[in-house]
């Protein structure tokens, strides 16, 4: 069956850009968030990203109305009813997922794919929560979503590869490279990453170098295009230490224990560029 219409799950930073390239690719997108603050907030982004793009003649202000005319905001997961396809981009909490599926799977018919972009938690488990095991598929995409050309497509011990073939049409039609990854903690992605963010962390909160200086080393030296801290603040504080909590809990080595500095910064809610103050500070 071609996917022709989108549920997105969540109109934060992920689902935000999700929905932006996918009715920038022709889909018409549902969006959903709990509030009406929230989607107002996730339309504005993409209306300033489909804005850039006219900037820089990527497309065309009609090509941008026509793009707009296809997003649909919604606070009620009902309205999610008639998509094709669903990706879910809520909070990286596999109960608060899981009840976001519970939700949504009793409006949907049967042969709807669910795919979640959670950057850490099992398919095999989340698909288990719901009734569509054979239909449920990670599809973790890259911050910012615009911008990065990966994602990861990983089916869960159940996931049928029509599923998967499914998912990996939908990730090219919108200009994304799509890498198969079989389901294990952090994938293959956040695997690398993270402890490695972790370790930067660690230097930080050992003096080795000041955060600028650790920054420096790996965008100077190993030609990263941000440096390690610099990226948490991207990504979240918070985020980054549930994904070390992942790979700590799944793997049960202490090497990827989370370091007690990140874990400081996320209890004073100093969570990256998104509340103005990480290892660095953001205008707001
Ligand atoms: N949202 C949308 N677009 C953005 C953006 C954002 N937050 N930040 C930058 N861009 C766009 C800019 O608009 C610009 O596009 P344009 O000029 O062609 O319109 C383009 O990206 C390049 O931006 P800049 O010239 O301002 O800056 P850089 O060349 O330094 O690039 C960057 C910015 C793309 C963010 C680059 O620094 C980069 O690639 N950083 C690494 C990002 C990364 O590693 N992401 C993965 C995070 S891990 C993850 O998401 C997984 C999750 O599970 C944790």
């Amino acid at each position: 069956m071609e996917t022709k219409t989108v549920g997105v799950l969540g109109a934060g930073n992920m689902g935000h850009g999700i929905a932006q390239i996918l009715i920038r690719s022709g889909y018409t997108v549902f969006l959903h968030d709990l509030s009406q603050q929230f989607l107002d907030a996730g339309a504005g982004r993409i209306a300033k990203g489909l804005n850039r793009d006219v900037e820089k003649a990527r497309m065309t202000a009609e090509e941008r109305e026509q793009a707009l005319s296809r997003l649909k905001t919604t606070t009620r997961v009902a309205d999610l009813g008639g998509a094709d396809f669903i990706v879910e981009a809520v909070t990286e909490n596999l109960e608060v997922k899981a009840g976001v599926f519970r939700a949504l799977e009793p409006h949907c018919g049967p042969g709807v794919i669910f795919a979640s972009n959670t950057s850490s938690i099992s398919i095999t488990r989340l698909a288990a929560t719901t009734q569509r095991p054979d239909r449920f598929v990670g599809l973790h995409f890259f911050n910012p979503v615009p911008v990065m050309k990966l994602v990861e497509v990983v089916p869960g011990l159940a996931t049928s590869s029509d599923t998967v073939e499914v998912a990996e049409r939908l990730a090219v039609s919108v200009g994304k490279t799509p890498v198969r990854v079989n389901d294990g903690p952090g994938f293959v992605s956040n695997r690398l990453l993270m402890p490695m963010i972790n370790e930067a962390v660690y230097c930080l909160m050992e003096s080795v170098a000041d955060a600028k200086g650790i920054d420096d080393v790996m965008k100077l030296g190993m030609n990263h295009p941000m440096g390690p801290l610099e990226l948490a603040d991207l990504i979240g504080l918070d985020v980054c230490l549930d994904i070390m909590k992942v790979l700590y809990e799944g793997f049960r080595d202490s090497k990827y224990r989370p370091c007690p500095l990140l874990e400081k910064m996320v209890n004073a809610g100093r969570l990256g560029r998104k509340t103005g103050r990480g290892f660095y500070e953001y205008a707001k």
